[in-house]
């Protein structure tokens, strides 16, 4: 079979290190890829979001399979677009990919279903908003309705703060039509957990538990980024706290996507606050997230094709999916100066000295050949990953590789998994 996997991050190079090992599969590209996916794959210089190239690709090349990485082009339609032609490929539709790329259709999804999240309002004016920020008081959680790679939400600890958010988003337009509508919420307080599952649109199978550090420094300093470092599984998610986010959410969102119509194929990502009243919807997403798919994927046993191919035929109740015990972590190297402004074209040394040490793996995220060059090319860089008898041995692995790996300016938490859970 011959398969083609769309972006170019950490989570795409873990999709093609993956799906490579499939006896299934004869043929691996990806577009556009990186430098990591290119020693893995072939790769297409098609932009992730070029969704009539990739469909001129995939039907040019005979294409079989067609896995889709990230948000964007799901939230244009990507899966609409390839079914049309009658091209097979994994993820939600567009009207499913809403519940991560419209936080106000996300929310009206979760109060028509009774599915557990903060209580909230939608509004349009600045005017409202911050009538309703002064009547309910900080801390406050601001968020943009549409995608903006992680950046649109605030949370405000003085009313300041918060109409500062209200102002750039609805009046400054800074995520352009994506902050046009914004969602008001309730602070919650708690422990954050993610759960990501597989599912058909009817039946769901939970993936091992994984969790995410999204500040950018240690001890959850500074400003939220795309990840810097995952670890599973994660011991406060406990198989009674799993079953009652299934019962309670996973399959009533599903269930509710159905009774509007939507029938949900794919990856479906659940960001958790598990608050003294139990566990609340933060945010879905669409996807495997980046990095949780960096250690969810070392951890999966079975082929994901067949998986994938189940998916596809609704057919995801008839398989069994198996799990590695081992305990997987990972450190994410970014660019000095990630999540803002950065600069690129560093070289990167050291990855040979790390591809001998066992249990180790580096996906890349950032990178790109420059003459005989490994040079950096994005905000997050690299995903050194490992996988231990414990968290503490993967860890322990992790960090060690990443002592051996340089690039100037490289920066990356020294405190991944430190706690096995993050502090509220
Ligand atoms: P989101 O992209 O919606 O998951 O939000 C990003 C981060 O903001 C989350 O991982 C939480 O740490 C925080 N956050 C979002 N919504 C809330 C909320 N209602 N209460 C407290 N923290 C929140
Ligand atoms: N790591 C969070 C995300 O992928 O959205």
């Amino acid at each position: 079979m011959r398969v083609l996997i769309v972006g170019s991050g950490g989570r795409e190079h873990a999709l093609a290190w993956k799906i490579k090992q499939s006896p299934r599969v004869r043929a691996l590209f990806c577009a556009p890829g990186n430098a990591g996916i290119a020693r893995i794959a072939q790769c297409i210089p098609i932009a992730a979001d070029d969704l009539e190239q990739l469909v001129a690709f995939a039907r040019d090349q005979h294409i079989d399979l067609t896995v889709v990485g990230p948000e964007a082009p799901l939230a244009a339609g990507i899966v609409d677009r390839f079914r049309a032609e009658g091209l097979a490929i994994f993820g939600p539709v567009k009207a499913a990919a809403q519940l991560e790329a419209s936080k106000v259709f996300a929310k009206q999804l979760m109060a028509k279903y009774r599915i557990p999240t903060a209580e909230s309002q939608t509004f349009t004016t600045a005017a409202a908003a911050c009538a309703y920020i002064r009547e309910k008081g900080v801390p406050i959680v601001i968020k943009a309705d549409g995608l903006a790679a992680g950046k649109g939400v605030v949370v405000a600890t003085t009313v300041a703060e918060a109409e500062d958010a209200v102002q750039r988003m609805l009046v400054n337009q800074e995520f352009g039509a994506a902050g046009c509508q914004i969602v008001i919420e309730e602070y919650l307080r708690g422990e954050e957990v993610t759960l990501l599952a597989f599912t058909d649109g009817t039946t769901i199978i939970p993936m091992v538990s994984a969790q995410d550090h999204k500040a950018a420094y240690d001890h959850d300093a500074g400003p939220n980024t795309g990840g810097m470092g995952a670890y599973s599984p994660v011991p406060l998610l406990t198989p009674e706290l799993q079953q009652q986010i299934e019962a309670e959410i996973l399959q009533p969102t599903i269930d509710g996507l159905r009774q509007e119509g939507i029938v949900y194929q794919g990856v479906l990502y659940v960001g958790l606050m598990i608050t003294a009243s139990g566990p609340k919807v933060l945010e879905y997403n669409v996807r495997f997230g980046d990095p949780e798919c960096q250690v969810i994927l070392p951890r999966l046993q079975s082929d994901l094709i067949p998986i994938i191919e189940a998916i596809n035929e609704r057919k995801l109740a008839e398989i069994t999916i198996n799990w590695h015990d081992h305990h997987t972590a990972c450190v994410v190297m970014a660019s000095g100066g990630y999540p803002g402004p950065y600069t690129t074209g560093k070289l990167i040394t050291g990855l040979d000295q790390v591809a001998a040490l066992p249990d180790v793996y580096v996906f890349h995220a950032g990178t790109t050949v420059e003459g005989q060059n490994l040079v950096t090319a994005g905000g997050r860089v690299l995903t050194v990953t490992a996988w231990g008898e414990t968290r503490q041995d993967a860890l322990d692995k992790a960090y060690k590789a990443v002592q051996i790996i340089h690039f100037d300016g490289a920066h990356y938490r020294t405190d991944i998994g430190r706690r096995g859970v993050r502090p509220s």
